[in-house]
């Protein structure tokens, strides 16, 4: 990767070709949008395709990620769009309070079906394209603080992310000439990951986190997420593991 000026180009001088899994909302949508102001062609994939067709310079592709075949057919499809692909990027997920005496094998494939399963099909998909001489070669993952210390009532969530993790060090362990970046992303306020949250139950789990030091960073905007996501497709050569999260409280 190199920028031409501003310009977000890969390493044949061509506009950078990027797909971002979960483009409909948060931090996808926003990352999805400022990769296409910044010159990249970029395909958005998601369940909710009419929300991707609202960001400019975005083209929508659907995709359930629980489903193994909508993993394939979207990335065959942005492809196809593209001309090939520089850069993955997995922003899709999924979250809910599960505490873990009431919590069933339904929920824990649910979480882990967004959160890890659909990383990795989409990735196996993926790879043939990330691996062609002709491609940067990016994969990027975005997992959670929770995945190293797991907050109380979000374990399922905590857990799935510690997953998506290691599969980031095995995919990069695997494939070496790849570069992935898992980017943890710390408490994100302008998102839609809470708002299926019942009210009550989230402010007792809230109030455990305060006091139980799991709060550990200031709140962010989605838009600072996407700001560093785009340093991450800027750099030569990014850290595998990189921080997005607001100053340490
Ligand atoms: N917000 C935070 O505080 C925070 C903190 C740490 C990590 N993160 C992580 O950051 C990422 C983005 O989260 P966000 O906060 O921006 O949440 P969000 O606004 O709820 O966005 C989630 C995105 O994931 C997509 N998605 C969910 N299930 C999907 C499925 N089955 N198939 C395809 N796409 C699916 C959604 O699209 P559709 O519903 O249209 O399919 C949406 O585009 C997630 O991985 C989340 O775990 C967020």
């Amino acid at each position: 990767m190199s920028a031409q000026g501003d310009k977000l180009v890969n390493r044949h001088g061509e506009p950078l070709r990027a797909l971002v899994i979960g483009a409909s909302s948060g931090i996808g949508a926003s990352t999805a949008q400022a990769l296409a102001e910044s010159g990249a062609r970029v395909v958005g994939a998601a369940r909710r395709t009419q929300r991707i067709d609202e960001l400019e310079g975005v083209v929508p592709v659907a995709c359930d990620v629980g489903d193994p075949e909508e993993c394939e057919r979207a990335v065959a499809e942005a492809v196809e769009v593209l001309g090939g692909l520089d850069a993955l990027i997995y922003a899709a997920g999924t979250t809910g309070i599960t505490p873990l005496h009431t919590t069933g094998h339904e929920a824990w494939t649910e979480f882990f079906a967004t959160n890890l399963f659909g990383a990795a099909l989409v990735s196996r998909a993926a790879l043939p394209h990330l691996q062609a001489a002709t491609s940067d070669g990016r994969a990027i993952f975005l997992t959670s603080d929770s995945a190293v210390k797991p907050y109380p009532g979000l374990v399922v969530y905590g857990a799935s992310k510690a997953a998506l993790s290691a599969f980031c060090q095995g995919l990069s362990a695997e494939c070496p000439t790849l570069q992935v970046t898992e980017v943890m992303v710390g408490p994100t306020i302008d998102t839609e990951v809470g708002d299926h949250f019942d009210m009550e139950v989230f402010g007792y789990w809230f109030d455990r986190w305060s006091a139980e030091g799991y709060l550990r960073y200031d709140y962010q905007l989605a838009t600072d997420v996407a700001a560093v996501l785009l340093e991450v497709v800027r750099a030569d050569k990014p850290d595998p593991m990189v921080l997005a999260a607001g100053n340490e409280v």
